[in-house]
């Protein structure tokens, strides 16, 4: 056991996880593999965490925090309900972060005389900041618990501050190159945490609307980078490797869904969403209710239909009963297609995992660009709790906060069925002409019920 190699070991067995978190990534691309995949990768983390352990002074610490962790989570985990898992993901990402801020805050003072040591701990102190502070406001917002934005007099003041962190890093960095100081180096360095803790909040703070997509993205594959950083710092390999795996794939996942808005990052970041959503708040006319046996009468006669989900679907959890009714329609000779909007529902691919979990098939599902040119061919567009990807503000309203995000044209269909419950806005809180038009009437009730109406219209 004397010439036990307790290094070597250790990257062999880091190696080993790295294998099991490629594997287990690539395993979430399909439906059918995607829980098998998230076990493998969950077993290759905690091989890592317990490799890591080993040498440790003091295992029972470590032991502790992961037993308390691992309890956390699992609550969370198990109590969460589904419609809140995209906060929930903002609230990981932000501890995430959060780690790496302790982690390279702890290691400051064996940094020394080395210089490439002290810009990590600095960027890394940084990056992991302001994706913890950052996240915690993503996670505000999409409970929809905090609905200040863009304009607010205090929104202004926390970017002022995201402005000064970021020069402040710039001066972290010159700093130790400098003689004498006006202050100690210690006040200076406190300072710098705080600048980095509400730097973040005014990094995400006035970002909203149809972005945040992006930015859930982008904080995703921060809290990677940051990770990675750490990794470099302690020289943990298996965290360089898990890091660059969440950044490099975060990354992606924010360039697809820039693309599918129609933005650039940095006009996301530093330009932020268009200022005020008052022009588009108002009513706009009368609205045409419709009742399940009238829509029953049309969707009876129809040649082809195009339901569109949005987040309300995910909410009533009727995916099934969604289902049900494509397949009565199809019964009845109607040629049925799913439109699926990219940032449909709350979190990338949700319209996809709902209605793969009802089995609907995946053949049936296009994407805006391609039901877009037909439109005018579909007979009835059902749009399910879907608000803002169907907004046709998007395209017709400049200065509304969702204006230039790509939409499903579903007004350019004969009829349209709206289900929601109210007159409510969606995420991105405006209006939706949609809802006026003369081709429209709204479904009132929860979307469910108002399904379920329908597929007992067909049986009877
Ligand atoms: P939303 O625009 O949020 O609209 C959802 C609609 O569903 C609401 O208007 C609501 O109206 C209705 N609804 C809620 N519960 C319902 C129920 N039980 N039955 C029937 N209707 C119900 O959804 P969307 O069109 O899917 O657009 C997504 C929005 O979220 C976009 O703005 C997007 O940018 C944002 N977002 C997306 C993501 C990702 S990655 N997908 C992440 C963060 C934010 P009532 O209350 O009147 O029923």
């Amino acid at each position: 056991m004397e010439n036990f190699d307790i290094t070597l070991f250790q990257n062999i067995a880091y190696i080993f996880a790295a294998i099991l978190f490629i594997t287990g990534i690539k395993m979430l691309g399909k439906e059918a593999t995607a829980q098998k995949g998230n076990v493998i990768s969950a077993v290759g983390m905690f091989m890592a965490i317990i490799v890591t352990a080993i040498n440790i002074v003091n295992p029972f610490v470590v032991l502790g925090g992961i037993l308390l962790g691992a309890f956390i989570g699992s609550v969370i985990a198990v109590k969460v309900k589904m419609t809140s898992i995209p906060e929930m993901v903002a609230l990981f990402n932000g501890f995430g972060g959060l780690a790496t801020f302790f982690i390279a805050w702890s290691e400051m003072s064996n940094t020394n005389d080395n210089l490439f040591q002290y810009l990590l701990v600095i960027l890394t102190i940084y990056i992991g900041g302001v994706t913890f502070s950052g996240s915690l406001i993503a996670f505000g917002k999409l409970s929809e618990r905090l609905k200040i934005g863009k304009g607010h007099l205090l929104t202004n003041l926390f970017i002022s501050i995201f402005y000064i962190s970021l020069v402040s890093i710039l001066a972290m960095l010159v700093l130790p190159m400098i003689g004498s100081l006006p202050l100690n180096f210690e006040t200076i360095f406190y300072v710098y945490l705080a600048l980095v803790m509400l730097g973040g909040v005014g990094f995400v703070l006035p970002i909203g609307g149809g972005d945040m997509p992006v930015v859930i993205s982008l904080l995703n594959s921060l809290s990677g980078i940051a990770a990675a950083f750490a990794g470099l710092i302690l020289v943990n390999n298996v965290l360089i490797v898990a890091g660059s795996l969440v950044g490099a794939s975060g990354l992606i996942l924010t360039i697809i869904m820039a693309k599918a808005m129609n933005r650039t990052i940095g006009n996301i970041l530093f330009v932020g969403y268009a200022a005020s959503a008052a022009s588009s708040s108002s009513e706009q006319g009368e609205v045409k209710p419709i009742n399940a046996e009238d829509a029953f009468l049309i969707l009876e006669n129809a040649s082809s239909v195009l339901i569109v989900p949005g987040y309300g679907m995910a909410v009533a959890q009727a995916q099934h009963v969604v289902r049900e009714l494509g397949e009565l329609l199809e019964e009845n000779g109607t040629d049925v297609k799913y439109g699926i909007h990219p940032v449909a529902g709350r979190m990338p691919g949700h319209m996809n995992v709902l209605l793969a979990e009802a089995n609907v098939s995946y053949d049936l599902l296009a994407e805006p660009d391609d039901v877009n040119p037909m439109m005018d061919t579909v007979d009835v567009a059902i749009v399910i709790g879907a608000n803002d990807v169907v907004n046709p503000s998007a395209t017709e309203e400049p200065g509304s906060p969702i204006y230039g995000m790509p939409i499903l044209e579903v007004a350019n269909a004969r009829t349209v069925f709206v289900l929601k419950r109210s007159m409510s806005s969606g995420f991105a809180g405006v209006q939706n002409p949609l809802f006026f038009k003369e081709n429209t009437r709204m479904l009132f009730g929860d979307a469910k019920e108002s399904i379920s109406g329908l597929v007992s219209e067909f049986k009877d």
